[in-house]
């Protein structure tokens, strides 16, 4: 497939699962944009480069790459040559990924980067600026969206059949976990950088009563139309 497929949606709207699967019944390339940034942040808080440091941030970004498994597909994510896939998925990292992914010079390097890697197309990402900026000459773009309370009950069920928050009811759950959807919902479509925003012609699907299997199936027959 030569053009480059963007799916984005709210939270818990099963983006990623969605993606990861599509990916492989496509054969497209995933394109993990969030490790870049996690990437980015590392080399931050390893070198002690400030958020406000916009030209320590410029030099960590740079030094940010991928690469793809030719067996598996699977993203290799480094920083200076070093693969980090697995290191910026702790804690620390996780917690100043936002506060990092805001800073403008990281945006641009990183955006750069995504679009020089994926310019032969035949790529699939997920993610808020996925249609608006990084692929936005995709012919090829998916909104998918789902009602804040099906987005809830889905994230409730996920967080308790990982063995979380058990001993709490499951109603409880769903109700802390809509609330605070509702409030990220408001504040990613208000936010300056990269906010939640529908592209024109993005496509969308409701994914409020289908599972991701059926979600899968009419995105495949949508693309292959
Ligand atoms: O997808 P993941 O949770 O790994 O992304 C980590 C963080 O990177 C997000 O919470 C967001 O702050 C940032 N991000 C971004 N733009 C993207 C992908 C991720 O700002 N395209």
């Amino acid at each position: 497939m030569l053009f480059n497929v963007a799916i984005d949606g709210p939270a818990g709207s099963g983006k990623t699962s969605v993606t990861f699967q599509l990916a492989k019944e496509l054969g497209l390339q995933y394109l993990d944009t969030g490790a870049t940034y996690r990437a980015a942040t590392l080399g931050c808080i390893e070198n002690n480069i400030k958020s406000t440091d916009e030209d320590g941030c410029r030099q960590m970004a740079q030094q940010v790459d991928v690469e793809f498994n030719p067996s598996d597909g699977k993203q290799i994510t480094r920083f200076k040559q070093r693969d980090v896939s697995a290191r910026i998925r702790d804690d620390d990292v996780t917690a100043r990924v936002s506060e990092y992914s805001a800073v403008p010079v990281i945006r641009h390097t990183l955006v750069a980067y995504q679009q020089k890697i994926s310019e032969k197309g035949g790529f699939i990402a997920e993610g808020r600026d996925i249609g608006t900026v990084v692929f936005k000459d995709s012919p090829c773009k998916i909104y998918l969206s789902a009602s804040p309370e099906v987005r809830a009950e889905r994230r409730a069920h996920e967080i308790q059949s990982k063995g979380l928050h058990t001993d709490k009811p499951f109603q409880q759950l769903k109700e802390e976990i809509l609330q605070s959807i509702t409030e990220r919902d408001f504040s990613d479509s208000t936010r300056t950088l990269a906010p939640l925003a529908i592209d024109a012609h993005a496509t969308i699907f409701d994914t409020s009563s289908l599972t991701v299997d059926e979600v899968v199936a009419q995105l495949k027959a949508h693309i292959e139309q």
